[in-house]
């Protein structure tokens, strides 16, 4: 029998402006996930959707059906001790290793934590590719260590099983190499597929804004924001947003071992202050949205508590946390060009630096390099002297360096008339 609606239809539905039916949703996500939708039709339905954008019905009807395309996971509260669970989404930033020190903290708080994170997604790293630079940690657990290990640690982190939002999976890594990724609809509907169906009775989303975010602008993020936390509320979820800045990269590193020294730092009481407000931010949101709004996770963090789970966390994922992480073959180093304050470091410079460099992939399934990335010597509102290092450049393969350093051509500026640092956390939008 042949289906009453095929790629090419669906294609031109949303090509020409049309709102795509129930009936094509359900359709094209299940024959793009047994793969009777080719990748080249799916990129083109994607750039439609890019351009034409997408009604919040069909945003929820193509989540719905990116859910159904895998299984809806159960987590038994019983089995972990009564203990609600929480979960923490970033939509991609710069920099951004807050899940690494967030879920030890707040599992040492007395929330489960069930993380599934992912790959690096064009300039923005990826919380897996961060972890992997660990010696002998492994991303990959059946659904039965996840949560076994959610009951013994209280936090995991890992890939999603294959089980979980296979449209997902398939869309994630197609939009990631075509330029297709900075689509409202398509990022809700990737993001809270995944998170629906991983059963978290509550979910925080922290979303970027900036040049170095999908959402370069407040209204955009907005947006985003309202959409996600309305799928996740409808679908019985608890989800707030925070709007977060990402004009500049967070913290001092952009790259997968250095990001992982970075959260070390903070979970051993130092780190950078923009780091640490932001993860004590998102740390209070998740213990308040999973019902504990009276605990101060600053207390977990001071007593070396969170580092202690955090230790656990990678022990129990084959991690060795006291093994030296990886470092590059080749560095070099950016100097000042003059003396003055650094009036702007654009998140995005460094993001496309530190993936040039190779901590990110330009091809599916590409590997990344651990030690690779950017440390950065002085953000805005700092002063610098001429010549003095500004960034570092990490790479084991230095043929990589005059790409990465075009990516920082225009990206900072050394100059007077700084208008202060603005805060961290615009605002907070929920259900
Ligand atoms: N993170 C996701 O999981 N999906 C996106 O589309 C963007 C960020």
């Amino acid at each position: 029998m042949s289906p009453a609606v095929d790629a090419v239809d669906v294609i031109v539905t949303k090509r020409d402006g049309g709102v795509l039916s129930d009936e094509q949703i359900d359709w094209v996500i299940a024959a793009y996930t047994r793969g009777a939708v080719a990748d080249e039709q799916m990129s083109a339905l994607a750039r439609a959707i890019l351009l034409n954008g997408m009604t919040r019905g069909e945003i929820s009807r193509w989540t719905e059906a990116m859910i159904s395309s895998g299984v809806r996971m159960q987590l038994p509260r019983d089995e972990l001790g009564g203990r609600p669970t929480t979960d923490k989404h970033s939509t991609g930033g710069v920099g951004d290793k807050i899940t690494l020190p967030l879920a030890p903290l707040v599992a040492a708080c007395g929330v489960a934590v069930p993380q599934l994170s992912g790959r690096g997604l064009g300039h923005t790293g990826g919380t897996l590719d961060k972890l992997e630079s660990i010696p002998g940690w492994s991303a990959e657990l059946s659904n039965e260590a996840m949560l076994q290990q959610l009951e013994d640690v209280g936090a995991v982190i890992c890939a999603a099983g294959s089980g979980l939002a296979p449209a997902d999976k398939k869309l994630y890594a197609l939009r990631d190499v075509t330029a297709t990724v900075e689509s409202i609809p398509l990022i809700a509907s990737s993001i809270m597929s995944k998170k629906i169906a991983e059963g978290t009775g509550s979910l925080v989303l922290d979303v970027k804004v900036g040049n170095g975010a999908f959402m370069k602008d407040l209204a955009d993020a907005r947006e985003l924001a309202e959409t996600m936390v309305a799928l996740g509320t409808d679908a019985g979820v608890r989800t707030i947003a925070l709007l977060t800045d990402m004009s500049t990269p967070l913290g001092l590193t952009a790259g997968n071992a250095l990001e992982v020294a970075e959260s070390v730092d903070v979970l051993a009481g130092g780190g950078p202050g923009d780091v640490v407000e932001l993860t004590l931010a998102l740390a209070r949101e998740m213990l308040a949205a999973a019902g504990k709004p009276d605990v101060d996770p600053a207390d977990a963090l001071a007593s070396g508590k969170a580092m202690d789970v955090w230790k656990r966390m990678i022990s129990a994922q084959g991690g060795d946390p006291a093994a030296a992480l990886p470092v590059a073959r080749e560095i070099h180093t950016v100097t000042a060009p003059s003396s003055g304050t650094l009036t702007r470091l654009d998140a995005m410079g460094v993001g496309i630096a530190a993936w040039r460099l190779g901590a990110g992939r330009s091809r599916p399934g590409e590997a990344v390099q651990a030690a690779a990335g950017v440390v950065i010597h002085a953000k805005p509102g700092d002063s610098v002297v001429q010549g003095q290092p500004l960034l570092t450049l990490h790479t084991d393969t230095p043929e990589r360096f005059d790409r990465s350093l075009a990516a920082l051509d225009g990206a900072f500026e050394v100059g007077d008339g700084f208008a202060g640092a603005g805060p961290v956390i615009l605002d907070r939008v929920v259900g």
